[in-house]
């Protein structure tokens, strides 16, 4: 079946307008993969515990295992009721010399609840890291195939620690690890001695909140709407085709009533485009005992994972040159 998907930046450009077949079982699922992957990160996992290590452990040897190169972003700070603590961001990548990339971000360490040490964080945000590593598992052929080595782009998965608040969500309490890895990337310089790491990344798309029942992603930033129509696309081609559970629609064609803020607002300081894939409204189960293995909607997870996986490989396979989404935002 033939359908027509636009991605483009609002303001200027028609980046790229193209008819292609939409095939998912080009890339089949791996629900074992999945599953396995998110019982190895879906455990208490607050930075500074031996949990927490577990995870980081778990995901690094993921990423290895994926063919990624890995590096870690290590860093000490004082935090309310912890005191000092240690945070590792985690970041693993594809074609490392390219000129740009496209970025896919969750956090992977969970909130600190002094009276709910058992505390999983399935939806917020075990499940949306699992999504990541599940990805790029199922297009691992494609990713060491036809995509390795080349030089207009590269894949780049960030795993975010400290993005939950220890005590108050405040600028200071929260998103330690983002904060700290943009501040990283913009004073990184390219290899070739011109520019930013950060202005390498063409767009940061952020997972957060995914999992439970009835999803519903808006898009949130103008300069990145055409993506986010892509997906709606996506959806509504696979959805067609049957290739999809239920009737239900998770892309909201619309734009999103507010600002949610959340690891991405760093890299948004700095210019880098960003798509943020989070429900709003939150999901019933954030920051409750009930965010577990049982509220889990396993129909929309393996729907969101076939229309997520879709779009990194129309986006990857697609590229040609740049895609320049900043000038939106200045
Ligand atoms: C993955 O886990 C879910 C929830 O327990 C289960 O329904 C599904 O059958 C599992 N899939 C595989 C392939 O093991
Ligand atoms: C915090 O802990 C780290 C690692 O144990 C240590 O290297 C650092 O000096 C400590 N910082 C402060 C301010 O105590
Ligand atoms: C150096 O790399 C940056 C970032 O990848 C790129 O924008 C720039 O065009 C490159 N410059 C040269 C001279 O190759
Ligand atoms: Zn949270």
């Amino acid at each position: 079946m033939l359908r027509t998907v636009f991605i483009f930046g609002l303001s200027v450009q028609l980046l790229i307008l193209s008819v292609f077949a939409l095939d998912v079982t080009q890339f089949p699922d791996d629900n074992e993969h999945f599953n396995r992957t998110l019982a190895g990160i879906m455990r208490p996992r607050v930075v500074g515990t031996a949990g927490h290590r577990k995870v980081e452990n778990f995901i690094k040897s993921e990423l290895k295992t994926l063919g990624f190169n890995t590096e870690v972003d290590q860093f000490s700070e004082r935090v309310p009721i912890f005191g000092n603590v240690t945070f590792t961001n985690i970041i693993g990548v594809l074609n490392p010399r390219a000129r740009d990339f496209l970025a896919l971000a969750c956090h992977y360490d969970s909130k600190y609840f002094q009276d709910d040490p058992g505390f999983v964080a399935a939806i917020d945000s075990a499940v949306p890291c699992a999504i990541m590593l599940n990805t790029a598992k199922t297009l691992s052929s494609y990713l060491h195939g036809n995509f390795k080595d080349r030089t207009d782009i590269g894949l780049m998965l960030i795993f975010f620690d400290g993005e939950e608040a220890f005590k108050d969500w405040s600028d200071t309490d929260s998103i330690y690890g983002s904060r700290h890895l943009a501040t990283k990337l913009s004073n990184t310089r390219s290899s070739n001695g011109s520019g930013s790491t950060i202005d390498r990344i063409e767009v940061l798309v952020l997972l957060d909140l995914i999992g439970a029942a009835n999803p519903k992603f808006y898009s949130f930033f103008p300069n990145t709407h055409g993506l986010h129509h892509s997906l709606s696309e996506i959806e509504l081609s696979l959805s067609a085709t049957r290739q999809l559970e239920g009737k239900s629609l998770m892309f909201m064609r619309r734009p999103s009533t507010g600002f949610v803020d959340d690891d991405h607002r760093p890299f948004l300081q700095q210019n880098v485009p960003i798509l943020h894939l989070i429900t709003t409204p939150f999901p019933p189960q954030w920051h409750t005992p009930n965010d577990n293995a049982e509220n889990l909607h396993w129909p929309s997870i393996r729907n969101f994972n076939k229309i997520f996986r879709t779009f990194v490989y129309e986006y990857l396979n697609r590229h040609k040159k740049q895609v320049n989404l900043r000038a939106a935002l200045r």
